[in-house]
This record gives structure tokens, C-alpha cells and sequence, in this order.
């Protein structure tokens, strides 16, 4: 039924109309007068499909108002905003829910953001992010479900369902926007918009798959990267455009290209100017222009000349007047005086930031001292302890400082000094302070880290470690030799290698939002646990990175237990003596915390591993059985994971792989059987001419608590019985 309203609306519509609806313009709508006579008188005629970034629902309404009741067709417009962890309540920035391991917190979070953006006519958001990263340089590894694709499709169906619900046509949903489509988080060298080098595997077995999902799971929209792969930018790439997207997945939403990404294909060398650079994309199977205006005003002109056929026009208007018709705005294009997210901060969506905060905490370290004895004289300090909106991350437009929670607040009866203030703050002026006041405490909690400005787009790192005067204040409290228990609020892994030894418990938070505090507050003193668990591996040192658990053996592979360390090779040694293997002389391969790593309050013992057959073939499911057992006094949450190895391949195959993963509480001596099932087509994967398909032989399988687990299970996988 939607099709036949949509085919009689292109039938009518005049080429400059169509054109329209390819434009979403952003920037500003506002002059000295308020919102734009020409902008609206624009809209009016058709000249226009969608905004970002109107801030004022009153200009919203005027808008809507101009392009449904005031232009020919009455086409509603979109509006669409960077609605990323949250819109007034912030949830955990991407990598901090990834953590969680837990999709009901990404579900959840998304639920909310859609429920309080809607309320303001935003109806669609330029989320989730699903770019694979293995490199914690990069940025924007921050709003990333991290490393792992299979971490990152259950994050994408999360993401998708909480933002979009069943029905989309309900006022509190937002159209989800998967991307960056594709590659973008292989940037090399983590340098943000960076060329990307990407075999036919690492695209189908590590990029593709979080977005394959996201059209599984309906996502209304896809955006194109900024990045090239292999040569050929994403916003003229039809290989992944029209191929893969239209051809392998059928994905009927449309495609937005990112803020200026179709002109940027000058700058890249891929076009020659402004007219090429829209008939590559349109060619491509790129939809709709984000900001920049090539389409606007080339396309007519490319089809006059016979470069863009005109029915790649109509598909393109197809697409985008389908999603208008999904979000029922032909019915309900305004918002509806009951909207119920119109209260912003409910109480019910701060209770579920402060749990989606504990859940998305990693314990990195603890040597006792954590949970906090309610008797103990706490030092607060560090440049994070009260920095309500820093901590709140990147890509937190509407957040604002007051309403969120900082540990400061959180925690009355602790002394506060702040030492710095702000993370890149270089002086010292303050630090006799805090040093006078840790002599007069029993523990030290240093909460540091970066500000929000330090990771996101453009914000790349070559050197991962604390910044500005930090490590100066934590080696001076570090001398006392009083318990010092380091929070870190980031949005990427940092450099701990030099100092870890001496610290007594590490506390990786991510940018935990707006409830941040109160949920420090409930870790340190145990009311709650940190349940997290590393979505990417914590590197040792950036010289590492790219960094994956999920890598290549290398004919060499080096002995973790052999290493020794730069300063313990001996002067004059012998090249023999050191050996021929593949780390770094000074920190060996291992990451100094694998991928699935976190600490708990308690400990669980796995046992009773088993299969349910020796041998897989086509069509047949695998029970994969294992117990585990609180053995701890207290309740505690355990995040089980299943991991594979394929022995031999007929490309070689990662040592390890993450197939399933449960997020299970277990009650005090409370023992439980966790089940896995695994179907035949988990055990494929693609090669490099694109077959899909198992590798007779033997596969490994891990059970346990992160990615380093020992090996406890093999099976036999093949198209006949063996
Ligand atoms: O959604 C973003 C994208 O992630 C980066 N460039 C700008 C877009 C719109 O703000």
C-alpha cells in the first residue's frame, strides 16, 4: 500500500522536487530575524527533504508546517540530530555500553534517547556507530562497540531496536542511521578520516557484519564514510553502496552521505569537481546529500546529459519517501501534545544511565581494597572528580552540566581537592594541597582520564597516556604509600603500563554520563558491582597498536612466558639468545589487559565443560555446556564467553574468535549451567574470493571468564559424518 502512495507521489513530482527531497541541510536556519524567510519559502517549494541540527522546536513546527501544509505535495521533511548515548540523559558513550556486554543496556539507552529526542521532533538519529576498531589512537574508537564484530552485531540489534522499536511509526521512535558504511574505524594508524586498506575477508569477516545486522534488524538509514577503501571513497563506492548493501543485504531504507563526504571526494583525488563528485555518488546508490549541495546543483544537468539516469533519481526519492512513510509523518508529522518524553531526566531513565554506568564499569585491578570500608577517610581527587560535563564524553550536543551527577556530589563524606583542572591542566600550583590532604586520608581516589574534547571525530592520539600534569600528581600520592584507587573516565584504553604495579585498584568508566557519579559512588562502596568487560584490548603501550585479540598466529608466534623485556637483554647478547619471534623487544604481544577482561567483586569457577557431539555437519546445532559457580560471599554478575578456533583454513584463521557471550548474576554459592548453541553457519566464514563456507577439521572452543581462557572443548566440523 505505502509503495502505490509513494509511485503516485514521484509521478507527479517535477525534477527540481525530487532533487529536494535528496537535500538534508544543517547549519544555520537562523539570521538576526529568526528562523530564515528564504529557508522557509525553500521549503515551500519543495527544495528541501530534511534538517540537522534545528535546535528550536518552534522552528521545527514552522518548518513542518511550510512543507505539509504550505508545498504542493505536502511532504513531510525529517529532522535529525547527532542523538548518540543519550539526548538530555547520557548513557555511556558507545565503547563504555559495548563494555557492559549487556544489550539490554544499549536497547535501553537507546529507548530513552529516542523517547526524550522525539519529544522534540527529532525522529531521526545519526546513530548507532558500527565501525570495528582495533586502535585505540583513533578518536572515535569511543563511539564504537570496540574490536570485536560479533560484540558488534548484538550491539547493532540493540541500538536498532531500542532507537526504533517494532513500530516505527510510533511519535517516541527515532530512525536509526547506521554507520560509518565502511571502514572507517580501519583508518590507518588510527588517524582520524584516514585512508583504509581492506581485504575482501577483513570486509566481509570484520566490517561488514555489525552492519549486515543492521538491516536484519530494519535499520531505516545508513550513512557513507568519510573514509577511501582500497582507493574508491565510500560516497562513490558502488561495490559497498549498490552490491553489497542493495544487492547482498536488500536493504530498502536509504543511504545519507557524512557532512560534505560526497565534495570531499575532491580533496581525496577521486573527483575532479564538484559535477563529477555527484555523479559518482549518484551512480554509486548514494541517496541523500548531507550539507553540501552537489546534488542540488548537478543532477538535473547529469541526467540532461545522460550521466545519471533519471530512475536512479526516482529510486533515490523512493527510499527517502518510504522511511517518511515508516515514521508516519505523512499522518502525524507534528508532535503529538501527549508525547510522553516531554520530561526530560525522568527519574525512571536516570536510575537506568546510573546502571547502564555500573554495568559498562571495568575492574581493572583490585588488590583488596575495593569495596571501600565504610569507616575509611577518603581523598577525592583528580581532574574528573566534578567535571559534570566532561564527563558526560563526546557527542553530548544536549547534555548539559547541571543536571548530571559528579562524584564529587556523589560522595559527600569524602574530602575533596581537585589537584587539576582540567585534564591537560600542565601546572602544579595545587598539588601541595592534595598531597596535605591524602596524608590526613586512609585512601586515595584519583579519578583522571581525558575530557570529552580528547576523543571523537578529529580527535586522535599518538600517545595514549594521562595527560597534562596527571601522572605528576598520581607519582607524588603514589610516595605516601597510602591505598590509591584510579578511576579512569576516558573515551579510549589509556597508558597505565609505567605506574599500574604500584596502584592498588584501576577503575575503567569510560565517559560514563550523566549518572556517573552516583555510580562511582555505588562501586566503590559495593552497594553495587562493576560488571563490565574490556569491548577492546588495553594495550601496553600505543607503539602496539593496532591491537586485536583476534589476530593472526604469524608463522612466529611469540611466547608470552619467554619475554623478558628490553632492559633484561644483556649487553653483547647474541641474536640466538633473544630468538626469532613476533612482538616488540620491550613489550612483548600481549596487551597488558586482554579483550573480555574485567574483575569482579567475587569469583566463579567454571566447570563440567561439554558438547553435545564430537562432530558437526550441515544443518545440525551444537550445545555447547558449561557450569559455573559463584564461590565468592557475595552476589556477583559473570560474563561467561565462548570463543572458537579454527585450526586450519583454507585462508588462515584468527586464534580466537567470540561467538556467544551471556551476561549471568549468580546468587552466593549459586551454581548455574550455561548453554551456548551453535549453528553449522557460525563456523563459516568467508575467503577471499567470497565463499562462504566451513572448513572441514577440527575447531577449538574456550569457555571462560575473557579472550585469554584456555582451551577445553575441540569438535570436528565437516559436510559428512567423520
Ligand atoms: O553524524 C555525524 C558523523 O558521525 C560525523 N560527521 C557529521 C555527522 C552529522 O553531525
Amino acid at each position: 500500500e505505502i509503495e502505490s502512495k509513494i509511485n503516485a507521489i514521484v509521478d507527479q513530482m517535477t525534477l527540481e522536487e525530487k532533487v529536494g527531497q535528496l537535500a538534508l541541510r544543517g547549519g544555520s536556519s537562523r539570521d538576526k530575524d529568526g528562523l530564515s524567510k528564504e529557508l522557509i519559502q525553500q521549503v515551500r517549494n519543495g527544495e528541501i527533504g530534511a534538517f540537522l541540527n534545528i535546535e528550536d522546536t518552534a522552528d521545527i513546527r514552522t518548518l513542518q508546517k511550510a512543507a505539509v501544509e504550505e508545498s504542493k505535495h505536502g511532504i513531510p521533511l525529517i529532522f535529525a540530530r547527532d542523538v548518540i548515548h543519550g539526548f538530555k540523559t547520557l548513557f555511556p558513550i558507545p565503547l563504555g555500553q559495548a563494555a557492559s556486554w549487556n544489550p539490554e543496556v544499549a536497547k535501553e539507552g537507546s529507548r530513552v534517547a529516542a523517547l526524550e529526542a522525539s519529544a522534540m521532533g527529532i525522529r531521526w538519529t545519526f546513530a548507532p556507530m558500527l565501525d570495528i576498531s582495533q586502535d585505540s589512537r583513533w578518536g572515535r574508537i569511543a563511539e564504537s562497540p570496540g574490536e570485536d564484530p560479533y560484540l558488534g552485531q548484538v550491539m547493532s540489534a540493540a541500538y536498532i531496536n531500542g532507537f526504533q522499536g517494532d513500530d516505527l511509526s510510533d511519535p517516541t521512535k527515532m530512525a536509526a542511521c547506521a554507520k560509518h558504511y565502511l571502514g572507517y574505524g580501519a583508518a590507518i594508524g588510527g588517524r582520524d578520516y584516514n585512508t583504509a586498506i581492506i581485504s575482501n575477508e577483513q570486509m566481509y569477516n570484520t566490517y561488514l557484519p555489525p552492519f549486515k545486522t543492521a538491516v536484519e534488524n530494519n535499520a531505516a538509514t545508513f550513512m557513507s564514510s568519510f573514509n577511501e577503501i582500497n582507493g574508491v571513497p565510500a560516497s562513490g563506492n558502488k561495490k559497498i553502496l549498490t552490491d553489497i548493501l542493495r544487492g547482498e543485504y536488500q536493504f530498502d531504507g536509504f543511504v545519507v552521505s557524512d557532512w560534505n563526504s560526497i565534495t570531499e571526494m575532491i580533496p581525496h583525488g577521486f573527483a575532479e569537481n564538484e559535477k563529477e563528485a555527484a555523479k559518482l555518488s549518484a551512480n554509486a546508490g548514494l541517496d541523500m546529500e548531507m550539507t553540501s549541495e552537489a546534488y542540488d546543483k548537478h543532477f538535473i544537468e547529469l541526467i540532461k546529459e545522460g550521466k545519471v539516469a533519471e530512475s536512479q533519481l526516482d529510486f533515490y526519492v523512493k527510499n527517502i519517501l518510504r522511511i517518511k512513510f515508516r515514521l508516519g509523518l505523512f499522518d502525524q508529522p507534528y508532535i503529538p501534545n501527549d508525547h510522553p518524553g516531554k520530561k526530560m531526566y525522568a527519574e525512571e531513565n536516570l536510575q537506568l544511565a546510573k546502571n547502564a554506568a555500573i554495568e559498562s564499569s571495568v575492574l581493572l585491578k583490585n588488590e583488596g581494597i575495593l569495596p571501600l570500608k565504610a569507616n575509611k577517610k577518603i581523598l577525592l581527587t583528580g581532574p574528573l572528580a566534578d567535571k559534570g560535563k566532561e564527563q558526560l564524553g563526546t557527542w553530548a550536543f544536549d547534555g548539559e552540566e547541571e543536571p548530571s551527577v559528579t562524584p564529587r556530589e556523589a560522595m559527600e563524606s569524602a574530602v575533596f581537592e581537585e589537584g587539576l583542572t582540567h585534564s591537560r591542566d600542565k601546572s602544579n600550583k595545587q598539588f601541595n594541597k592534595v598531597v596535605a590532604a591524602a596524608k590526613k586520608s586512609d585512601v586515595i581516589v584519583f579519578v583522571g582520564g581525558e575530557e570529552a574534547i580528547l576523543s571523537g571525530e578529529a580527535h586522535s592520539r599518538a600517545n595514549i597516556k594521562l595527560p597534562g600534569a596527571q601522572e605528576e600528581l598520581l607519582q607524588k600520592l603514589l610516595k605516601l604509600n597510602k591505598p590509591v584507587v584510579m578511576v579512569i573516565m576516558a573515551g579510549r584504553p589509556i597508558n597505565i603500563t609505567e605506574y599500574v604495579d604500584q596502584l592498588d585498584a584501576v577503575l575503567m568508566m569510560w565517559h560514563p554520563g550523566t549518572m556517573g557519579g552516583p555510580a562511582l559512588e555505588e562501586i566503590l562502596y559495593g552497594k553495587a558491582e562493576p560488571s563490565g568487560r574490556l569491548p577492546v584490548s588495553w594495550p601496553k603501550a600505543a607503539g602496539q597498536l593496532p591491537y586485536f585479540y583476534n589476530h593472526k598466529n604469524t608463522g612466529r608466534p611469540a611466547d608470552p612466558e619467554k619475554f623478558v623485556g628490553i632492559d633484561d637483554i644483556p649487553v653483547g647478547a647474541w641474536q640466538s639468545s633473544l630468538g626469532n619471534e613476533s612482538h616488540y623487544l620491550d613489550v612483548g604481544y600481549t596487551p597488558l589487559y586482554p579483550f573480555g577482561y574485567g574483575l569482579s567483586y567475587s569469583e566463579v569457577k567454571y566447570d563440567k565443560y561439554s558438547t553435545s557431539m564430537a562432530s558437526l555437519q550441515e544443518n545440525q546445532t551444537l550445545t555447547v555446556q558449561i557450569r559455573v559457580t559463584n564461590i565468592g560471599v557475595r552476589e556477583t554478575t559473570e560474563v561467561v564467553q565462548l570463543y572458537i578456533r579454527d585450526r586450519f583454513g583454507r585462508i588462515t584463521r584468527p586464534v580466537r574468535q567470540l561467538k556467544r557471550f551471556e551476561k549471568v548474576t549468580l546468587a552466593p554459592k549459586e551454581s548455574k549451567m550455561i548453554q551456548f548453541e551453535l549453528a553449522y553457519d557460525d563456523f563459516k566464514y568467508y575467503d577471499n574470493e567470497g565463499v562462504f563456507d566451513v572448513e572441514e577439521g577440527e575447531i577449538d572452543i574456550f569457555v571462560g571468564s575473557n579472550s585469554t581462557t584456555k582451551n577445553q572443548m575441540t569438535i570436528r566440523i565437516g559436510k559428512q559424518a567423520m
